[in-house]
């Protein structure tokens, strides 16, 4: 149902206690990124729909059916439904001394007008890569590795990666022609849907999710059958990289992913704990053409929605967030006290602390509200601190509570923040 208060369908607000969880994911994910040599760069949510239907390719479901697209100025603009153009059309408005070799990361949300269901978003978020250096199985294996420390990182070591390549520039055609024979005998079995793409992308019945299509889908020779033996090459060492990186995958030889865009290796990272929607992340090597400026990346996307869910279904969720930096809430016993504990707190953010407060109510209300917050500390003062030039600071968790010198407080909560880090 509609209302002026809920959010468009599928689309959520994200607030606390969860949101906590996307903070510390975020944070994780700029350490790991930035460790790999990674930059950010943010890119507009609203792009012109030549963006995406030059590179994703007009007959992919995302740029035939997903897109949000609407008109201003005489101009077709659209909600990004995903990363990569974006970052693309960036590079290629700056010369090659900028883009060659660059390596870029962006968080933020995508949009696409699918039906809604569990897993599946109309505004979801990513968290992707995009490498611009030369091509290169190392990178891609690099890249690919990088994928799968974040997602540990964040407490999933247990997802199975899918690879495999769609072949070099020009190989498509082949590719293409091969399927067409192969489907030929099963044309009338196939959805409608299915039966056009025969001729119009007919790499696209292989991700059809229609289970008689699937069914079909599953008996079809490897599409590695109708690459040359170089793109075979390719992958193999992309592979033999993994093997010494230590990073598990299965070839699975019909994987081609739904962008148009790709070439060479394709991957998928999947998780047994999501439900039909059970693709955590994708990515791959892929080529571009824009304007007069051929730009060739490999990079990935990290559906975070889904990250989410597989974390709490797990109930990884806890231990991620423990890392989330403490929160001392200060309790005043009296107005005097409350007042005072306006300036401390500042000094004590100044330091580096989080602090919070409420600003009146008894000892039980304010002992409430931290335990709402779930403050690590309470931070108490009443009159008898007041005077004494003390405070009581009391574990929320363990229950204990020590008195301590005012002078002290900021040194003390700092070095015991920085233990639990
Ligand atoms: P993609 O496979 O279309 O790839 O999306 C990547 C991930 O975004 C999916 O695996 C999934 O977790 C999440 N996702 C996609 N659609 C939805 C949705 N409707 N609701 C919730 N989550 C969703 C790309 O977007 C490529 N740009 C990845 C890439 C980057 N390839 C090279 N560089």
């Amino acid at each position: 149902m509609s209302s002026a208060n809920q959010p468009v369908q599928g689309m959520s607000d994200i607030g606390a206690p969860e949101v906590r969880l996307w903070q510390r994911m975020e944070q994780v994910a700029r350490d790991v990124l930035t460790r790999y040599g990674f930059e950010e760069l943010r890119t507009p949510a609203v792009e012109y729909e030549a963006v995406f239907t030059r590179s994703l390719g007009e007959t992919t479901d995302v740029v035939q059916k997903e897109m949000y697209v609407f008109e201003r100025g005489g101009r077709r603009l659209c909600l990004r439904p995903e990363g990569t153009a974006g970052v693309m059309r960036h590079a290629a408005g700056l010369g090659a001394v900028e883009t060659d070799g660059a390596r870029w990361y962006y968080l933020g949300p995508m949009f696409r007008c699918e039906r809604p269901q569990a897993g599946r978003k109309r505004q979801f978020h990513q968290c992707g890569v995009e490498c611009l250096e030369p091509p290169s199985p190392l990178v891609d294996a690099e890249i690919l590795a990088l994928q799968v420390d974040l997602l540990r990182m964040w407490g999933l070591d247990d997802c199975a990666v899918r690879l495999n390549t769609r072949g070099g520039a020009g190989e498509q055609v082949k590719v293409a022609a091969g399927l067409r024979e192969a489907l030929a005998s099963h044309e009338s079995a196939l959805c409608e849907d299915c039966q056009r793409r025969i001729s119009e992308n007919v790499l696209r019945v292989l991700d059809c999710k229609n289970e008689s299509c699937q069914a079909i889908v599953a008996t079809l020779p490897p599409v590695t059958d109708f690459m040359c033996e170089k793109s075979r090459e390719y992958l193999a060492l992309v592979a033999a990289h993994l093997d010494a990186l230590g990073v598990a995958y299965e070839i699975d030889p019909l994987l081609v992913r739904g962008l148009d865009y790709y070439e060479h290796t394709v991957w998928e990272i999947v998780s047994n704990n999501l439900g039909a929607q059970n693709a955590l992340a994708g990515g791959g090597r892929y080529r571009m053409k824009l304007g007069n400026r051929e730009l060739t990346g490999v990079g990935f996307a990290i559906g975070l929605e889904r990250v989410v869910s597989v974390l709490q279904t797990l109930g990884r969720d806890a231990q991620l967030l423990e890392a989330v930096r403490p929160l001392v809430w200060l309790v005043g016993l009296g107005e005097e006290a409350i007042k005072q504990n306006l300036a401390l707190m500042q000094t004590l953010r100044a330091a580096g602390v989080a602090c919070r407060m409420a600003t009146g109510g008894s000892m039980k209300s304010q002992m409430r509200a931290a335990n709402k917050a779930n403050a690590t500390w309470a931070l108490i003062r009443g009159e008898n601190e007041l005077t004494e030039g003390v405070a009581a600071l009391k574990d929320m968790e363990a229950g204990t509570q020590e008195t301590l010198l005012l002078d002290q407080l900021p040194a003390h909560l700092t070095a015991q923040i920085a233990a639990r880090a």
